[in-house]
């Protein structure tokens, strides 16, 4: 089968690769109709990572049931299903209480705890930017959907990013009527944006400096704050009459960046505890490492990240971290998207075949303009 391999930094191709097969009794194999590239992938693709070479990428995956295993008793094949980008076990400590994206059991990693697909550190499992993915402990993992091909692009970004954008404004503590500053007008900005708004925020603010994404933002109601044209902090102080927010979401990640491109990874957290008001709260979704040897700083190739810790006590902040649970909310998100209240298919940008995945990545990557959000159809 056809899949899109990882063959180092800035480089994947299309390649033929071994179909998957059921593993243990509780796998199954789905048939991938959508996969979307993810600003998680970049963080690989762009050799900040130590993904190996060869590996099969792709998290954000839906599609199909192909086959199942003879211990699989509540999904059938025929099935159409949207894959957690988690990959949890359903039964170990962290499952049970609802943080499958820390999974004790499914990531051999030493230190690190929740598998996916196709990513570095999270276990040897193959991505669905393929024609067919292997789904352990299926019944627990896999949401159902709708049989058909209805809402195809907003079921999509159920397997991380629309779960991820709620996840953060989650983590965040907000309160309906808070007012919550959203840095990252990428996709799970966006998500972040719209989950703020659709759950009762008085006004979203989103700080990029990509027009094409702020202007989204400004489609769904949020206000942006282009932070090429000043200290977003003092933007979102101004605007909230010297107060700051209630809320602030990270949705950008250790490869935050001034003006000019140049990275400064403590550059957000440092606006974000400015930018909220004290005893607010801050839900960081975008990714942080504790390796990173690309970085230029010596402190930040060990993961040490020299931020205003000491703002963030003296304010009486809080601040909540990881990688998002999707299990927690793809239900009650799908809900939503069914019954219309949320549209999360507003950012997608391109749907090409996954033979143009290589295009695909090369212009997200570059974040060209109108690069928002990339689909590939394995089927053509
Ligand atoms: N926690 C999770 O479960 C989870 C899941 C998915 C993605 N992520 C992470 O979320 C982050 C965002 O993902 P994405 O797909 O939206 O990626 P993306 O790279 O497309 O978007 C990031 C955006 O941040 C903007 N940005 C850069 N520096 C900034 C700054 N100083 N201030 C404000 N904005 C700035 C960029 O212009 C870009 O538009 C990534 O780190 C990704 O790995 C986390
Ligand atoms: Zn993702
Ligand atoms: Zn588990």
């Amino acid at each position: 089968m056809k899949a899109v391999v990882y063959r180092g930094p800035h480089s994947v191709s299309v390649e033929d690769v071994a179909e998957p097969t059921i593993e243990a009794p509780t796998d199954a194999v789905v048939r991938i109709t959508t996969t979307n590239i993810c600003g998680s992938d970049l963080h690989m693709y762009e050799g900040r990572t130590s993904v190996e070479e060869g590996k099969v990428l792709g998290h954000e995956n839906m599609g199909v049931v192909e086959e199942v295993g003879p211990g699989v008793t509540r999904v059938k094949v025929g099935d159409r299903v949207s894959v957690p980008f988690n990959i949890a076990c359903g039964s170990c400590r962290n499952c049970t209480t609802g943080w499958t994206s820390f999974c004790t059991r499914t990531n051999p990693t030493e230190g690190v705890d929740g598998g996916a697909y196709g990513y570095a550190n999270m276990g040897p499992y193959a991505g669905g930017q393929a024609e067919l993915l292997r789904v352990p402990f299926a019944d627990f993992n896999l949401l159902e959907l709708p049989e058909g091909e209805e809402y195809e692009n907003d079921f999509t970004m159920l397997s991380d990013i629309f779960p991820t954008g709620w996840h953060g404004v989650e983590l965040s503590g907000f309160q309906p009527g808070d007012r919550v500053a959203v840095f990252g007008g990428g996709p799970v900005g966006l998500m972040a944006a719209h989950s703020a708004m659709i759950r009762g925020a008085t006004e979203v603010f989103v700080v990029d400096q990509q027009p094409d994404r702020l202007k989204l933002a400004e489609s769904i109601g949020a206000t942006p704050v282009d932070f090429s044209r000043g200290d977003p902090a003092e933007q979102l102080l101004d605007a909230t009459h010297g107060i700051g927010v209630d809320r602030g979401v990270e949705a950008v990640g250790y490869q935050a960046h001034d003006h000019s491109g140049e990275e400064h990874p403590e550059l957000v957290l440092d606006n974000l505890v400015r930018s909220v008001r004290t005893t607010g709260g801050i839900g960081v979704v975008g990714v942080y490492v504790p390796e990173d040897p690309g970085a230029r700083d010596e402190g930040a190739k060990e993961g040490r990240i020299g931020w205003q810790y000491g703002q963030f006590f003296t304010k009486g902040q809080s601040m909540g971290t990881g990688q998002a649970p999707v299990k927690r909310y793809n239900r009650q998100l799908r809900d939503l998207i069914i019954a219309g209240r949320a549209t999360p298919s507003f950012i997608v940008s391109h749907e090409l075949p996954l033979t143009e995945a290589v295009s695909g990545y090369q212009h997200f990557d570059r974040r060209d303009d109108g690069w928002t959000k990339v689909l590939l159809r394995p089927a053509g």
